[in-house]
């Protein structure tokens, strides 16, 4: 580690890379941006301007491989995941790869396995939900005791229309994992069964996919609910609720302030993910590079970039056929106890 700071490499100059760039730059202690790889040089030459990198590459594993780079950030599309991480951890270089790990639960699997056999925790998953101070308030209600015993947790996913209508197994698989991983954590159990209805963007496209529910069992007889919502048509929420023995903890539905003037009561709306989530971007980055600092793994795991892929199958396996699909109990590897 250079100059005191962790030189971060990161893959990936497009929305969430320049997010990412600007936060590692500008508002996190101990950390650099050293290098920007994307497959557009233009745009990783304007990230790495903006962020004060001094390399850019052109190719991914070149940037990996670079003695320079400490850490490295992978934020290119899902289906190249799996492969950089595996680059990541074979180079024994830390690496906080973005949401999903993979596109299959398969390939999950091979990065999980070569983790547990480098024998230590090299990968966060960019599933930045458990930093949003609104998610914690509520895990804190739960661990208070308060509403008692967790019974029921319910995710809402509400997106504005960003371009093209997903398929429904792209709305699992790249959106609707967010809310499988927040379900997973806040209840603290894993997902046993999974049933998948949704409605098409485009009735000349059955597996387009418009809104989605997705019921769920957990392995101790909790059950949960997520509504995906891929077109608001007036901008972005996502709300958790768990209801427990005794009470019922919720996040509120937006932050901004509440105004009242002649025209009438009013609330602004969050227009979409970078600004609900602001502050949760931050923060992830800042504990990622305190961790490298530390030597001390945090975060999202490889196993819980595994198991949420484990969970999005099964729902996609419900898409197929209509049905609920079990999800057999995995062994946890002690590697992430
Ligand atoms: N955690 C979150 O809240 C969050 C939010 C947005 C996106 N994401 C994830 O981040 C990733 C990127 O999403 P985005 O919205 O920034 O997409 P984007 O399309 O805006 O940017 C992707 C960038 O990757 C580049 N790219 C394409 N192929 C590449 C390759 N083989 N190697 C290197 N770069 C390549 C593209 O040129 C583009 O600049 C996705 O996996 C997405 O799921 C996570």
């Amino acid at each position: 580690m250079g100059e005191d700071s962790v030189g971060v490499g990161i893959i990936g100059a497009g929305a969430i890379g320049r997010v990412h760039a600007e936060n590692l730059a500008k508002r996190t202690i101990g950390a650099r941006v050293a290098a920007v790889m994307d497959v557009d040089t233009e745009r990783a030459e304007a990230v790495a301007a903006a962020s004060g990198a001094g390399r850019v590459y052109a190719d991914a594993m070149a940037l990996i491989g670079d003695p320079e780079i400490d850490a490295v950030l992978i934020a290119s599309p899902d289906a190249t995941h799996a492969e950089f991480t595996l680059a990541c951890i074979g180079a024994g270089k830390p690496v906080l790869c973005e949401k999903p790990l993979a596109t299959t639960a398969a390939d999950a699997e091979r990065v999980l396995r070569a983790e547990v056999a480098a024998g230590r925790r090299l990968l966060q998953v960019g599933f930045m939900r458990e930093y949003d101070p609104a998610h914690k308030d509520v895990l804190a209600v739960l661990d208070s005791g308060a509403i008692g015993k967790a019974l029921r947790f319910r995710g809402a996913h509400i997106n504005p229309r960003y371009g093209d209508d997903l398929t429904v197994e792209d709305a699992i698989v790249n959106s609707i994992i967010h809310d499988i991983h927040s379900a997973r954590f806040m209840m603290g159990a894993e997902i046993s069964g999974a049933h998948v209805s949704w409605v098409a963007a485009n009735p000349r496209d059955p597996q387009s996919c418009r809104l989605a529910d997705v019921h769920l069992k957990f392995e101790n007889g909790a059950i949960g609910a997520l509504e995906y919502n891929g077109d608001s048509g007036y901008g972005y929420e996502v709300l958790v609720e768990i209801t427990g023995e005794t009470g019922v903890a919720c996040t509120l539905p937006n932050s901004s302030p509440s105004v009242r003037n002649a025209a009438g009561a009013s609330q602004a709306i969050t227009p979409s993910w970078p600004q609900r989530f602001q502050r949760a971007y931050v923060d992830e980055v800042q504990d990622w590079i305190r961790s490298i600092m530390a030597n001390e793994a945090t975060g999202p795991s490889a196993w819980d970039g595994y198991m949420s892929l484990v969970v999005a199958d099964a729902c996609v396996r419900s898409t197929e056929t209509g049905l609920p699909v079990e999800i057999p109990r995995i062994e946890r590897p002690a590697l992430y106890a």
